[in-house]
């Protein structure tokens, strides 16, 4: 009995001590299988006389179930330590800032472009790309400006040679491909691209940069048609409460010529560092196609007439953004890209 006793107070010991459920399950295997020393004391109850026998009996089944009860609650105790722990060494932090997969944006002169085609595609138009090196002949010749023009100096023009040269606006695919629909109608069209010119680089002239120009050719054609469609541009460029207005210039291939205004979108015409101080700030040149253009491309223009007007797409984005210098636009920064997204 009194060994009994020990081995109950050393097996709770030991149950206590256990630190992992290995451990428990090797105090388990010790005190409860089948070769533990509790076994060994139930193998000497023979000896015993036979009426203390059942005594010892349940003696020992009471210090069986003791233990067994003790490895129990241990082992739920262990379980729960070991969960806890596994817990801790898992946990994540969902405070950290995640690692954000890079995506590509458009770049602004794209989303000016697409914005200005998607426009004009609404409205009926087809666009028309051409070739950035072209000839002197649908550069100038057929945009009607003469040998003597000051546009054709060697200081304004890329030549290649006497013949070729780099667009210096894309009014050179206008020409051509008012050659090649003639003389058929209507001519709906807008020229997205890069045209060049020798201009020293700085904050608001480089010498390559990018244009969009519209051609409308038709049957009764007026000046209200022209300003229709620049109103509506304006408005989607730059708001809903955008006014334009228009001042007489000189283009050769239009007749007449205007200077585009459009109220400024900053201060809302009542004067601002943008507008400076006038309220409108010039987007584009426009005008009524010279009969000139339309008979050398083979148009009757006694039976026709046309509008065009041709939009610098650095100058729009940076009135759009407040881009103060267009060689932001060609040395990407990608602190500088990064601030336009695609689901603007
Ligand atoms: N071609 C002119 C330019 O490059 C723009 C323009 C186009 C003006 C059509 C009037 C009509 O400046």
């Amino acid at each position: 009995m009194i060994k009994l006793e020990q081995l109950k107070l050393e097996g709770l010991t030991k149950i206590n001590e256990a630190t992992n459920s290995k451990t428990l399950q090797e105090v388990r295997v010790m005190y409860l299988g089948k070769k533990g020393p509790i076994q060994e004391v139930m193998k000497s109850m023979k000896e015993l006389p036979v009426e203390e026998r059942p005594a010892f009996g349940q003696e020992v089944n009471e210090v069986k179930q003791t233990l067994a009860e003790a490895i129990e609650n241990k082992k739920i105790q262990i379980e729960e330590e070991e969960v806890n722990a596994k817990l801790e060494a898992e946990k994540i932090d969902i405070t950290l800032e995640g690692i954000r997969p890079v995506i590509a944006t458009l770049h602004p002169l794209t989303i000016v472009t697409q914005e200005l085609e998607d426009l004009f595609i609404g409205l009926g138009y087809t666009i028309a790309e051409g070739p950035e090196l072209t000839t002197d002949l649908y550069n100038f010749e057929r945009a009607n400006i003469p040998k003597d023009h000051p546009a054709r100096d060697m200081q304004d023009t890329f030549y290649i040679d006497v013949e070729n040269l780099l667009r210096t606006h894309t009014t050179a695919v206008q020409t051509l491909v008012l050659e090649e629909n003639a003389p058929k109608l209507p001519v709906k069209l807008v020229c997205p691209g890069k045209v060049y010119r020798r201009d020293d680089d700085d904050a608001t002239h480089s010498h390559q940069f990018q244009q969009m120009e519209a051609l409308v050719v038709d049957e009764n054609i007026t000046l209200a048609d022209l300003k229709g469609t620049l109103e509506l541009m304006a408005k989607r460029m730059f708001g809903e409460e955008r006014e334009i207005r228009f001042r007489p210039s000189f283009f050769p291939f239009t007749e007449p010529s205007v200077e585009v205004d459009v109220s400024c979108h900053m201060c809302g015409g009542k004067g601002c560092s943008t507008c400076k101080s006038t309220g409108w700030i010039e987007i584009l040149g426009a005008g009524m196609v010279h009969p000139a253009v339309l008979e050398m491309a083979g148009y009757d223009a006694t039976e026709c007439s046309g509008f065009a007007f041709g939009v610098g797409i650095e100058r729009i984005a940076m009135l759009k953004y407040g881009i103060d210098d267009i060689r932001h636009f060609y040395t990407n920064d990608v602190r500088f890209l990064k601030t336009f997204t695609r689901f603007e």
